[in-house]
């Protein structure tokens, strides 16, 4: 589906037969088919929203910069024009950046929150020269060429030598996104404020999910977000890196299925 939001054509998914609510926000550099496995797995569990992020997929990316409050208020507006008032929030590595940002601008519309592979913390010198390289990287040589480089680090070293449909397909998804959206969002994630002072305001239900195997955001980040979200669960799920519920959507969708049955 499309609407148009806030002055940009945005597309998403709204299926789903359960009654609550459930946003899914794609990590970087994918879109919204990355969730494939939650919309078929949970449709009898919950009403599923899963966007394209400005500038990814097929939505457009708008002019100007961005941060990860424009992404949070496309979502606001995406809920606003689909008649929903509050929602549980699932985030994936920058899709759980936007999730804080999201919790930060709109509180009231949060029902819970999903935190996968993700983290609070800001990027470090050393990862801001790290976006910078993969802007000059994209703009020089292309989407194919970041999804190269970052193709190791989003799944386990044992799916990439034994499950080649899966490897090639997160490939894929990564090397056709539009290279504009791919710098806007290197550049809003650089600048991305700490979302540490954050965890302690959350007073919603939390369920933190990690890959056991992530390095991207390993699990001393997720141990972290237990440890600071009052009441917050996590769940480690074995066999998976960094894409957790696309490596593993079984257990990925077994972990989200029960927080869901849980919820006041
Ligand atoms: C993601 O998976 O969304 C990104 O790898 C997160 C990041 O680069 O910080």
């Amino acid at each position: 589906m499309k609407a148009i939001l806030n002055g940009i054509g945005v597309a998403f998914d709204d299926t789903g037969s359960g009654g609550i609510p459930l946003v899914l926000l794609h990590p970087f550099p994918f879109d919204r088919t990355l969730w494939a496995a939650q919309v078929s797995g949970l449709a009898d569990a919950a009403r599923i929203i899963a966007p394209d992020l400005r500038g990814f997929g097929d939505t457009e990316l708008g002019a100007g910069p961005i941060t990860l409050d424009t992404y949070a208020g496309d979502l606001a507006a995406l809920l606003d024009a689909r008649g929903i008032a509050r929602a549980v929030v699932a985030g994936l590595s920058m899709g759980g950046y936007t999730a804080f940002a999201f919790y930060r601008k709109y509180p009231e519309r949060v029902r819970a929150l999903i935190l996968a592979d993700t983290r609070p913390q800001p990027d470090s010198p050393e990862a801001k020269q790290g976006r910078d390289e993969n802007i000059a990287l994209v703009r020089s040589r292309g989407a194919g060429a970041l999804a190269d480089k970052m193709l190791p680090k989003m799944l386990t070293a044992g799916t990439v030598a034994a499950r080649g449909a899966v490897t090639q397909a997160t490939r894929v998804a990564m090397a056709r996104q539009p290279v504009t959206g791919i710098i806007a969002a290197l550049e809003a994630m650089r600048d991305r404020p700490d979302s540490t002072p954050t965890l302690a305001q959350i007073s919603v239900p939390t369920l933190v999910i990690a890959g056991a195997e992530d390095t991207v955001t390993p699990l001393q980040d997720a141990e972290l977000m237990r440890g600071e979200i009052r009441g917050a669960r996590l769940v480690a799920i074995a066999g998976a890196a960094h894409l957790s519920n696309f490596e593993q959507p079984d257990a990925f969708n077994r972990a989200v299925r029960e927080f869901l049955a849980g919820l006041p």
